[in-house]
C-alpha cells in the first residue's frame, strides 16, 4: 500500500512542472501592478504641484480641489498613494487631516461612496451607520456631522470618477463640493482622478462651479521614460544573466506604442518571466515578450466579450456561426436571419433590424469585428461583415452558456441543428 502511494507522488502529473519550472526572479512583487515602489521617475512635476497644493491642510487650511486627467497607466493612482504614504510619513496619527481614497468604478453609488469614506475614519461604523437602508439624505447629514465633530482638514480622493458620472449622475460630486458651505471647524477638499480629460464639461453646471479646483495633466510615458521606470523598479530582482536591457526596452517600445501605457509595460515583463519560468528556460527573451503580448491581448478581448449584454453576446455569436459555415462576404441582412434564428432558439426577444445595426456598430468600434459599407448598386447599400477576433478567442467564447443552450437544442425533426 505504502509502495503503491509514494509511486503515485512521483507520477503526479505536477512532478514535470515542478521539476522544469526555474525561478528567474527573486522578488516578484515589484512586477505585481500593486506594488507601489519608492520613487517614480518621470512624474516628480505632478508630486511636487499636487503635494504643494495639499500641504496647506498641515496649517489646518483647505486646499484648493484638484482634478487630475490622464489616460489609463500614467501613474494617476501609483502618484496619489504615493502623496497618501509621504503624507502619513509627516502626519501618522492625522492630527491635521485625513486623506481617505476611493474607487469609483468599484464603488459607484452616491450611498456605498459615502459609506467607504465614511467607514475609513468612523471606527465602529456598524454601530453609527447601516450599510444600506437609509436615504442618501439621512446617510449625508450623519456623514456631515462626523467631519465637522473631528475638526480636521479632509482631502477625499475620488479616484476612476468618469465612471460614476456617467452612470449615476453627478450628485455624490456636487455634494461633497458644497459641504464646506456648512461646515465650521472641518475642512472637505477633493481630488478627483478621471481618463476623460472632458470630464468637467461632463458635470452639471451647479457641480461643476463648485468644484473650482486646479486640472493637472499626467501625460502618456514615451518610450526612455518608459525605460527609465522599468529599469528603475527591476534593479536587483532578477538573477544575474536572465534578462538583457534589449528585453526591458522592447516591453518600454510596446507599452510606448500602446498610449504610453506604465502598467502594460509591467504586464508584458510580468507575463513574460511568467512564461519563460514555465518553460524552464534560462533566459527571459523578446520571443517571451511577443508570446505575453498576445496572451495579453487574448485575455482583453476575451473579457471585453465577456461583459457584453446577451443581446450583442447573440449577435456576435450569429456571425462567428455563420463566418464557419461559409467564407463568402457576409452582410447585414445574413446576420440579422442569422441572429433570429438563435435568438428565438435561445428564447430572449427579437429586437429591430434597425437596433441590430447599432449593435453591429458597437462591436465593430469595440474591435471585435470589421464592418463597411457596400454598395448594392440599384439594390441600396448594406454592410460588409468581417469577424476580426483570434481564433483562441473564439474558442474561449464557445464555452459561453448560450452556446451550450444552442448546442443543446433540437429541431422538432431531432436533428441538431448546427
Ligand atoms: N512613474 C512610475 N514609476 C514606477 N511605476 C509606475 C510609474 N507610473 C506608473 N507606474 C506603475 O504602472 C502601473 C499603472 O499605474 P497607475 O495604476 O498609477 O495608472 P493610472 O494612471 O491610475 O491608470 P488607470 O487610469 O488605468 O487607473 C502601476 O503598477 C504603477 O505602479
Ligand atoms: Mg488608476
Amino acid at each position: 500500500m505504502n509502495d503503491e502511494k509514494s509511486i503515485n507522488k512521483e507520477e503526479s502529473i505536477f512532478v514535470q512542472y515542478v521539476k522544469k519550472r526555474k525561478e528567474l526572479i527573486k522578488d516578484k512583487k515589484v512586477l505585481q501592478t500593486t506594488y507601489l515602489p519608492d520613487e517614480l521617475p518621470h512624474r516628480k512635476d505632478q508630486i511636487d504641484k499636487i503635494a504643494s497644493i495639499i500641504s496647506t491642510a498641515l496649517n489646518g487650511e483647505k486646499p484648493s480641489n484638484i482634478m487630475i486627467y490622464g489616460m489609463t497607466g500614467t501613474g494617476k493612482t501609483a502618484v496619489i498613494n504615493y502623496i497618501g504614504k509621504e503624507l502619513n510619513k509627516i502626519d501618522p496619527d492625522k492630527d491635521h487631516c485625513f486623506y481617505l481614497y476611493v474607487n469609483c468604478e468599484i464603488i459607484d453609488t452616491a450611498y456605498g461612496i459615502l459609506y467607504d469614506i465614511a467607514k475609513q475614519f468612523i471606527d465602529d461604523i456598524n454601530q453609527k451607520i447601516p450599510f444600506t437602508g437609509w436615504s442618501f439624505e439621512k446617510l449625508y447629514k450623519e456623514f456631515y456631522e462626523e467631519i465637522e465633530s473631528r475638526s480636521r482638514v479632509f482631502i477625499i480622493i475620488l479616484d476612476e470618477i468618469d465612471h460614476m458620472i456617467s452612470k449615476k449622475g453627478d450628485d455624490i460630486f456636487y455634494y461633497l463640493a458644497k459641504i464646506n458651505e456648512h461646515l465650521l471647524r472641518s475642512k472637505v477638499s477633493i481630488i478627483g482622478i478621471s481618463n476623460n480629460s472632458k470630464f468637467q464639461e461632463m458635470l452639471e453646471p451647479k457641480a461643476k462651479s463648485r468644484f473650482g479646483g486646479e486640472s493637472i495633466i499626467f501625460p502618456p510615458y514615451t518610450k526612455k521614460e518608459l525605460e527609465d521606470i522599468l529599469f528603475d523598479r527591476i534593479k536587483d530582482v532578477f538573477e544575474p544573466n536572465v534578462l538583457d536591457d534589449s528585453v526591458v526596452e522592447y516591453c518600454a517600445a510596446l507599452a510606448s506604442r500602446n498610449d504610453g501605457d506604465a502598467r502594460m509595460a509591467i504586464d508584458l515583463l510580468r507575463t513574460a518571466t511568467d512564461i519563460a519560468e514555465r518553460n524552464g528556460d534560462s533566459e527571459i527573451t523578446t520571443a517571451h515578450v511577443k508570446s505575453a503580448k498576445s496572451s495579453i491581448e487574448i485575455d482583453v478581448v476575451e473579457e471585453s466579450i465577456k461583459s457584453l449584454a446577451i443581446q450583442t453576446k447573440i449577435l456576435l455569436l450569429s456571425i462567428i456561426k455563420i463566418s464557419e459555415k461559409s467564407n463568402e462576404i457576409i452582410t447585414t441582412g445574413d446576420v440579422y436571419n442569422e441572429y433570429k434564428d438563435i435568438a428565438s432558439i435561445i428564447n430572449v426577444p427579437i429586437l429591430t433590424q434597425r437596433r441590430i445595426g447599432d449593435l453591429i456598430q458597437e462591436l465593430d468600434m469595440m474591435g471585435l469585428i470589421n464592418a463597411s459599407i457596400k454598395s448594392l448598386g440599384r439594390a441600396g447599400r448594406t454592410k460588409e461583415i468581417k469577424l476580426d477576433i483570434q481564433k483562441e478567442v473564439v474558442e474561449r467564447f464557445k464555452k459561453d452558456s448560450i452556446f451550450k443552450k444552442l448546442d443543446d437544442y433540437r429541431p422538432p425533426n431531432q436533428t441538431k441543428l448546427m
